[in-house]
């Protein structure tokens, strides 16, 4: 079983004020598009820049997800703090995944601007920001899907399988 960590960070969802929908739409989409046998790893934290470092400590370190995948606190208010988290517990940043999931949100909502979603990796563990509206989960992991199977495989995880469901991924041709 593949662990894949899946990190709700809100107030008040962590608090019960409503219900975490993000999280388990990442799981949903998840299942649909991995045939690979995997196991969620939920956490839920409040936009607390320690408490997210420790869980994404602990999945990275500990439960060795090879996909983490966070949701909420990217945007552009004071307790908004995922980022500065994810980069924190990060050895390398890659850019090129927050450019692109803005790029492509941008095409339905002009608000996609105000997320600063990146991406990263700690050790063997690849960390993907998504922002916290459950409608943002398929579109901004559709659009970075194509690059996750290789960029798993290059930190030295396990090579991924897909569903037939699943956005079409790119491997490059080994010479
Ligand atoms: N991206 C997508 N695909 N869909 C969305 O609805 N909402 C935006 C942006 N990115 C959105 C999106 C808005 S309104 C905000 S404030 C930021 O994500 C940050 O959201 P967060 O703080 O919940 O992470």
């Amino acid at each position: 079983m593949i662990p894949i960590g899946i990190v709700t960070i809100s107030d008040r969802a962590s608090s019960g004020v409503y219900e975490d929908k993000s999280g388990p739409a990442i799981q949903a989409v998840l299942t649909r598009w991995l045939a690979s046998p995997w196991t969620p790893v939920p956490r839920l934290v409040p936009d607390d820049q320690p408490a997210i470092e420790a869980a994404l400590r602990e999945l990275a370190d500990e439960v060795q997800c090879p996909i983490i995948v966070t949701t909420g606190g990217t945007g552009p208010a004071p307790r908004d703090v995922t980022p500065e988290a994810t980069t924190a517990v990060c050895d390398r940043i890659l850019p090129g995944f927050g450019e692109q999931m803005r790029a492509v949100s941008l095409r339905t909502v002009p608000t996609a601007i105000l997320s600063r979603q990146l991406a990263g990796t700690r050790g063997r563990s690849l960390i993907i920001n998504l922002p916290g509206k459950p409608a943002a989960i398929d579109e901004c992991l559709g659009a970075i899907w194509s690059a996750i199977p290789y960029c798993v495989e290059l930190l030295g995880g396990p090579k991924l399988q897909f569903t037939a469901n699943a956005p079409a991924y790119h491997r490059p041709a080994t010479s």
